[in-house]
């Protein structure tokens, strides 16, 4: 089976995109072939500073190796290595509804969060339909928040299939459902572009006192408290052992606890759990002409395919001359 995934190089990556995605990613290449990507093309929709783009490309492609990215067995890659992808995005379009887009929440909600709506994060959808169906994927490992953005995709692929023949593999998205939406240190979903992340391998001093400032509510100490509606609890989630989280909704229920404690336990977990990794992490800091090296040979196999694939639709819609 093949898998497909990109990430965004909008930021050092966070705690959520971990559990949420990147986690699977990583899981999921002991048993299948895996394509996972820097949507370096998707980011421009945010209108980042270019020295950015680049930078944060690299710390992402350092992050997934520090975490245990093989990029001997998985193809790694920078979307915009590979532009054929735009010209799919094209043709894509010209069958896609409007319709189809302007049901699609995360334009609305970036808009609302004060993102220019600009065509780009209009059409960001169509363009990571490109993404997905020019490799031919068959699974598509995301975080809660892209659900729609697969269906997008595979309605695209059967509107496609259906007009011109079967030419894309429909996918299916992959989703953790215990892992649900990480929320951020002020509650909402954590977002590099709401400000409210813990960074996987920022200090963990910063970490530590990111964790203390998480938004709870204003319960007294010696009264029980809800851990559903807690974001102290949510993360303690991802961390803490079964036996220990059952232990912590205990104490919740039942008074005297304090949020700080919990709140403690949970950046100790944290800094413990990310402990293994941060030697690795340093080490790729020091070598960027490997990081570079890595990525223009998953580039390289990654056009192979998008080749082929694009090669198949042009012939499909029209615009293969030899084929008149
Ligand atoms: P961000 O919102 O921080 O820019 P991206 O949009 O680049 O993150 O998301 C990269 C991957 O991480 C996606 O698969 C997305 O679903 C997942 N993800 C991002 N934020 C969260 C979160 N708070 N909880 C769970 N998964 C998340
Ligand atoms: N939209 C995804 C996100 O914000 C990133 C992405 C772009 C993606 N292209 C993709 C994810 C293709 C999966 C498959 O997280």
């Amino acid at each position: 089976m093949r898998v497909l995934s990109g990430i965004q190089p909008s930021g050092r990556l966070h705690i959520g995109n971990y559990f949420g995605a990147m986690r699977q990613h990583i899981q999921l290449q002991a048993e299948h072939e895996c394509f996972y990507f820097i949507a370096d093309y998707h980011a421009l929709t945010s209108n980042p500073s270019p020295q950015e783009v680049y930078q944060y490309s690299l710390d992402v492609t350092m992050d997934y190796i520090a975490l245990g990215l093989d990029n001997q067995k998985t193809v790694f890659w920078r979307q915009s290595d590979v532009p054929e992808v735009t010209e799919l995005t094209w043709i894509l379009s010209c069958i896609t509804p409007m319709g189809l887009l302007q049901r699609c929440t995360s334009y609305k909600d970036k808009v609302a969060q004060g993102m220019s709506p600009n065509q780009g994060l209009f059409a960001y959808p169509v363009l990571q339909a490109a993404d997905i169906l020019i490799y031919k994927s068959d699974l598509v490992p995301v975080g809660a928040d892209q659900k729609q953005h697969i269906e997008v995709t595979r309605d695209i692929a059967i509107r496609f299939n259906n007009a011109y023949g079967k030419v894309f593999t429909v996918p299916k998205e992959y989703i953790v459902e215990s892992v649900a939406v990480v929320p951020g240190i002020d509650g909402r979903k954590m977002s590099k572009s709401y400000g409210n992340t813990i960074e996987i391998f920022e200090p963990a001093e910063d970490v530590r006192k990111k964790i203390m400032r998480i938004v709870t509510d204003s319960t007294p100490v010696e009264k029980p408290k809800d851990p559903d509606k807690c974001n102290v609890f949510a993360l303690l989630k991802l961390f803490a052992s079964p036996a220990e989280l059952t232990e912590w909704e205990k104490r919740y229920r039942s008074g005297g606890m304090g949020y700080s404690e919990a709140k403690k336990r949970l950046a100790e977990l944290a800094i413990e759990y990310f402990g293994p990794f941060r030697k690795k992490r340093a080490e790729l800091e020091k070598n960027p002409d490997y990081v570079k090296k890595m990525l223009a040979d998953g580039a390289h196999r990654a056009k192979a395919v998008a080749l082929k694939t694009l090669a198949e639709v042009r012939r499909a819609v029209g615009l293969d001359p030899t084929n008149a």
